[in-house]
């Protein structure tokens, strides 16, 4: 049987679990990347992954070499050719995302083109695309492998066919689609960006301590992670990425990033990826 192509463009945090992710679900993944040593990285990262899931008991001892024998870095876009759906998933910038986009579309006759912002108009993004029937927004969650939702976003070009096809496909990976209209933050950072917000300006008011904000949102509210634990989860750089973006759109308060979310930017302070955010962490 001829296994169906998926390319992901882009190996960082969400890149590498969307190719995880693929490949769990059957599928070749080709893996394009910006250099020789950060690809290495990327493929490093996605193999470190896998291995925790066996570890966790989700992934069959025997399943690691067949899935990395489907897993194809590359730093050429030639090799997208064949694909069936191709997810950007390169950092949060309206240039770089353009850039790559055009640099797919050359190479991705017939294939659904996706983007993976969590933040960034999927309309904005669709002006460089010539087929913009076939594009649309595929917003992951961290981390991937365990998050069974994706956050289609139609814009008002997306074809019947390409939402269905790309809903199919989802499928085919465990997870759930769910269809949004395009709109600043889509459904979820439009609910979750103010509560993380709202948790950073209570810590600077000094209305409770970290711990205590998470617990009460973890036990009283019953969310699985507290919101600044969270935070370091996403990435501060990435939660302050996105808090502007919508606050650029939007011009509501509730996305214009506390002082201490910025600082931590700023600083280095970028969460779990760089072992300090709201909490400290052991590599
Ligand atoms: N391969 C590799 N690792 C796997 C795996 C697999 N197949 N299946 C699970 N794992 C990993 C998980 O990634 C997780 O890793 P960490 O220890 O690094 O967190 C670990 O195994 C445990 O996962 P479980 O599925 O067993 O789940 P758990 O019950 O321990 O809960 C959690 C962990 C899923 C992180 C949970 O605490 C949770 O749901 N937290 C909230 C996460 C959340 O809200 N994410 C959305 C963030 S918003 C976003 O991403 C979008 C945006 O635009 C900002």
């Amino acid at each position: 049987m001829i296994m169906e192509k998926v390319a992901v463009v882009g190996h960082g945090t969400m890149g590498a679990g969307i190719a995880q992710a693929f490949l769990q679900g059957g599928f070749e993944v080709l893996v394009i990347g910006r250099d020789h040593d950060s690809l290495k990285r990327g493929f490093e990262n996605i193999s470190m992954s896998i291995e925790k899931g066996i570890a966790k008991g989700v992934i069959g001892h025997d399943k690691k070499e067949g899935l990395m024998e489907n897993l194809k870095p590359s730093l050429d876009y030639n090799d997208i050719e064949g694909a069936v759906l191709v997810i950007e998933a390169v950092p949060e910038s309206y240039q770089t995302k353009t850039m790559v986009l055009s640099m797919v579309e050359a190479h991705a006759e017939g294939a659904i083109i996706a983007t993976n912002t969590s933040s960034i108009p999927v309309t904005k993004l669709s002006e460089k695309i010539r087929n913009k029937e076939r594009f649309l927004g595929m917003h992951f969650f961290n981390p991937v492998p365990s998050m069974k939702l994706v956050e289609m976003v139609e814009t008002e070009y997306t074809s019947d066919d390409t939402k269905a096809r790309a809903v199919e496909l989802v499928s085919r990976i465990g997870k759930k689609a769910v269809m949004v209209r395009d709109y600043p933050g889509f459904v979820a950072n439009s609910i979750l960006m103010p509560m993380l917000n709202e948790a950073a300006v209570l810590l600077e008011k000094k209305v409770a301590g970290k711990e205590d904000i998470d617990e009460i949102v973890r036990l009283g509210l019953h969310h699985p992670m507290g919101p600044l634990e969270l935070a370091d989860l996403i990435g501060i750089d990435v939660c302050v990425d996105i808090m502007e973006a919508i606050y650029a759109e939007t011009k509501d308060e509730k996305f214009n990033p506390a002082a201490i979310l910025k600082a931590m930017r700023r600083d280095g302070i970028l969460g779990r990826k760089s072992g300090q955010g709201f909490y400290t962490y052991q590599s």
